[in-house]
């Protein structure tokens, strides 16, 4: 029975019911050494009755060893593999090491995780406990972090437990904590007189109580001591030394030599079987009878299945840090020895390391190739453990410096930048020369692009182009692609355009389609930033010809970025745009945490640039929540500041606001000037849009400072067609003129349609009486080649009231109906209701179709709405979302009735664009 805890345990059996009623639950207990945090599990594991139980437990020198954790969470789930997609079922195998070992996404092995636990309760409700989560290794615990983020609708408890001062992934995870403080005095007491063999003189019982300070674990310990401590108490303070590490210690006091070693092999074991601290004893000489000893007669270990296991992980430690280096080492260096099994590998690289002194090449070339196999199973983070370790071993030169790299690599590609760059800082100082120093700038480079520091990145990576063209003119070709499209969002395109120029110089014509298709986008993109016409589009054009000679499955991170980036920069209705949906297709497949953010980011762009805005959302929500899970803050960026536009459209008041400031927060932090400047206008749209041209003035003059600083000359990102809108509605016609000139040049420069569109428009909006029809017309013409209905809506009212108010009430009736449908089925409400005003005015009653529902969904209602709409089934719409297919149908149920709807076919229709 546990004491004084009656809130925590009812808040653990309310997620027990919870989970009985098909509920998800989810605690992360968090508490103090000795605090009470494994009495509480092991409270709800006899509370689970009629659920199954799923366990785990991080072991203090075993969080190296990848996916140790998951491995023994899911072992009685297994046989569940076969269910799931078969991606994530490869990667969950690999990564388990039960099959072929392929190379694995992280994103994959936590989909795999989430589906193996919300298959296993659909038999029976399931609780997960995992206990020690400090230890679990990183690859565990992300994957368990994943999943239980995402448990909603299923019959899951999960209770993971944390000790204070130490840091664990899940702690990150956003999972509702439950924090467990010191016993009050009245547990505390009753406590102490439970653990006491006999009753306690009340001076010793204050003292002991002081001294444990609410700690359970001090005062259970502490009781065993109490009549010892009766001669020291006496009024005055228990001795310092009687802390609980020190009562574990001398329960071990007085034991015999090879008792002792036996103990302390147990304590270096991590959670090797009996049957292993038997054959390592036997390498130590030690006997049989001395390992029973070390369990029989301390009372520190106990068997349980064939393992010894500490009473307590503090006893553990204590026993471990209390033994002499030496010792240490001699029992690492046994258990080493008997390590034998493949499967066993890793412990055993970690042992040798644990066993040498000073530098150790076998011990370093184990470890190195531990690393290895974890990188191979995306455990990125144990990688780079065991590589920087192999480094340490290693003597200085060549292969140290290989390490570190690898170390730095595997380090990035856990999330981990600033571990990374110290790394390589380290690689660095070795001075190596040739190319290895030019791979350690390449990384370097890579990650101080996307760190922070993106202009300095980028000089960075110019220069390792620039060494490393001669010796690989194709590798300098990637190198420059990749930093020209990461830093284009810095802005500055003059200084970025010379790379891609450079880029295009090394390329020869029998050069791979791929590398070509890439080359083309990168300097297109570029080309269109900085204002240099129509030799941007004709590269970009030129790129999506190449792409499609490409097969998706041999596709990378930047060639999915690259196909998405053509896409958004052509803005045609008919040009690249199917290349966005295979970059989707094959990003989700093949490299969901390296590019799906990117790519879900620029496809939601492209929809929200056409009829799909609620397709727009579905992207960019689930973008901006993978971008979240991945660290991936640059896109993340990005998709709050499309969101904010989006919203503003819509005339989200509140929502927009929030968005564009995070947006533009993590802009600022990342130096995302073109990102900045794109907050402000949706701003911007947003006051245009609640007939605030004041307010908006006030961010479209910010955003075009801004983009006139970076000397962005792309027509189709001036705030100079809304501007001159609004300088016209306060009456600052001058101002207006004054806009339009410098827009006009730029926009013909461009010759793409949905710029020449706009600036027809902002003719026609100065144009005199008898002159704005024609200007009206040739931007509704210009309109015809861009898939943007909203902004052929904006032409149709400007036009609309332009015809109004020089009394065509006919004409204008006409342009003022479409532009009010167009906006009606966007969504768009302000544009909508100011269309209707304008059209009442005109003389015509309309109403606007009162469609609040789309409107209502949450981000996660609508993105399984759209999947479902799709046509794919619950099943499959779960894969692709990452979600259990029992969340699905909870979101479903929930669509279904805000909507007032039945069936798929009615989902679809809704949702799906009109015509
Ligand atoms: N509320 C309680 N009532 C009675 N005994 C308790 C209570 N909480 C904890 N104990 C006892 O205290 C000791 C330590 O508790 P426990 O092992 O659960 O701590 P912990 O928080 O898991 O510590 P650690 O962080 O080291 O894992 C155990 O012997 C346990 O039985
Ligand atoms: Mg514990």
């Amino acid at each position: 029975m546990l004491l004084g805890r009656d809130s925590e345990m009812a808040a653990v059996e309310r997620a027990l019911a919870d989970a009985r009623l098909g509920r998800s639950a989810a605690l992360v207990i968090r508490g103090e050494a000795g605090i009470g945090k494994t009495s509480l599990l092991r409270f709800a594991v006899e509370g689970a009755v009629e659920m199954r139980v799923l366990a785990a437990r991080g072991v203090q020198f075993e969080a190296d060893v990848p996916f140790s954790g998951l491995d023994e969470l899911l072992r009685p789930t297994l046989s569940l593999l076969e269910r799931l997609p078969a991606t994530h079922a490869t990667a969950l195998r690999s990564s388990l090491g039960l099959g072929e070992r392929v190379e694995t996404d992280r994103l994959l092995v936590g989909a795999a995780t989430l589906g193996l636990i919300s298959g296993y309760a659909e038999q029976a409700p399931v609780l997960v406990v995992v206990d020690d989560a400090q230890w679990l290794d990183r690859a565990s615990a992300e994957a368990l972090a994943f999943a239980a983020r995402r448990l909603l609708a299923d019959p899951v408890a999960v209770l993971i437990t944390v000790r204070d001062g130490e840091d664990s992934t899940l702690i990150d995870a956003g999972l509702p904590e439950l924090r467990l403080s010191p016993l009050d005095h009245a547990a505390a007491a009753a406590l102490l007189e439970r653990a006491a063999a006999d009753t306690v003189d009340p001076h010793v019982a204050g003292a002991i109580l002081d001294t444990a300070g609410g700690n359970p674990l001090a005062l259970v310990e502490l009781a065993a001591e109490a009549a010892k401590l009766a001669y020291a108490a006496a009024g005055s303070p228990l001795p310092v030394a009687t802390t609980v590490e020190r009562a574990y210690l001398r329960r071990a006091v007085g034991l015999p030599e090879g008792a002792r070693r036996a103990l302390l092999l147990m304590a270096a074991a991590g959670s090797a079987d009996l049957a292993a601290i038997h054959r390592a004893g036997d390498v130590l000489g030690l006997q049989a009878p001395d390992v029973h000893a070390a369990e029989a007669t301390t009372g520190l270990v106990v068997e349980r299945g064939g393992r010894l296991e500490f009473v307590h992980p503090l006893a553990r430690a204590a026993v471990y840090h209390a033994a002499p280096p030496a010792d240490r080492r001699e029992a690492h260096r046994a258990l080493a020895a008997v390590a034998t099994d493949p499967d066993d590998a890793d412990r055993r690289a970690w042992h040798l390391a644990a066993a040498a002194t000073g530098r150790d090449a076998a011990a370093a070339t184990a470890l190195e190739a531990a690393g290895q196999r974890a990188r191979e199973r995306a455990a990125h983070a144990s990688a780079a453990a065991a590589f920087e370790e192999a480094a340490r071993l290693s003597e200085p030169g060549e292969a140290r410096m290989a390490r570190l790299l690898a170390a730095a690599e595997n380090a990035w590609m856990a999330g981990n930048g600033g571990q990374a760059i110290k790394l390589l800082e380290a690689a660095r100082r070795l001075d190596p020369g040739g190319g290895l120093r030019l791979d350690i700038d390449d990384l370097a480079g890579h990650i101080a692009l996307r760190q922070g520091a993106v202009r300095e990145g980028f000089r960075m990576q110019v220069a390792t182009a620039q060494a490393v063209q001669r010796t690989d003119r194709l590798k300098a070709v990637r190198i420059l692609v990749d930093a020209a499209l990461a830093t284009y969002g810095a802005g500055y395109p003059a200084e970025i355009l010379p790379a891609t120029e450079q880029a295009l110089e090394l390329l020869r014509p029998d050069d791979p389609a791929d590398v070509a298709a890439c080359v083309h986008v990168a300097y297109g993109a570029l080309a269109i930033l900085a204002g240099r016409g129509s030799e941007g589009p004709r590269h970009l054009r030129a790129s999506v010809d190449l792409f499609r000679s490409i097969s998706v499955a041999s596709w990378d991170p930047l060639l999915f970025a690259c196909a998405g980036t053509a896409g958004n920069f052509l803005r045609e209705a008919e040009t690249g745009r199917e290349l966005l949906s295979q970059a989707l297709s094959g990003a989700r497949e093949y490299a969901p945490a390296a590019a799906l953010p990117t790519v879900l980011f620029m496809i939601g762009r492209d929809a929200a640039t056409t009829e799909r805005w609620a397709e727009a959302r579905g992207y960019y929500e689930e973008g901006a929540r993978l971008a979240r899970d991945t660290t991936q803050f640059i896109w993340l960026a990005c998709i709050l500041t499309g969101l904010a536009w989006l919203d503003a459209l819509e005339g989200r008041d509140e929502e927009c606001r929030s968005h564009a400031a995070e947006g533009r927060a993590l802009s600022e932090r990342y130096g995302m000037s073109l990102h900045t400047a794109w907050s402000l206008t949706a701003l911007a749209e947003l006051e245009l849009g609640l007939g605030r041209p004041e307010a908006a003035i006030v961010h479209l003059v910010g955003c075009q400072a801004l983009l006139a600083e970076m000397q962005v000359l792309d027509p189709d990102l001036a705030p100079a067609p809304l501007l001159v809108d609004a300088y016209l509605r306060v009456g600052r016609v001058d101002d207006a003129r004054t806009e339009a000139r410098d827009y006009q040049q730029l926009a013909e420069a461009k010759g793409q349609p949905f710029a020449l569109a706009r600036a027809a428009r902002v003719r026609g909006l100065l144009a005199v009486d008898d002159e704005f029809e024609a200007e009206f017309e040739a931007a509704l013409r210009h309109h015809d080649g861009t898939p943007d209905t909203f902004e052929r809506a904006r032409t149709q009212l400007c036009y609309g009231e332009r015809l109004r108010r020089a009394r065509r009430r006919v004409q204008a009736r006409r342009q003022l109906r479409a532009a009010l449908a167009a906006f009606d089925r966007l969504g768009a409400r302000p544009w909508a209701a100011r269309a209707l005003t304008e059209l009442i005015a005109s003389g015509e009653s309309a109403r606007v179709r009162d469609d609040n529902s789309r409107h209502s969904l949450t981000p996660q209602e609508l993105q399984v709405a759209l999947a479902l709409a799709e046509g794919r089934t619950t099943r499959e719409a779960a894969a692709k979302l990452y979600l259990s297919p029992k969340t699905i149908e909870y979101h479903l149920r929930n669509v279904y009735d805000k909507l007032e709807i039945r069936s798929r076919e009615e989902l679809a229709s809704m949702l799906r664009a009109p015509g």
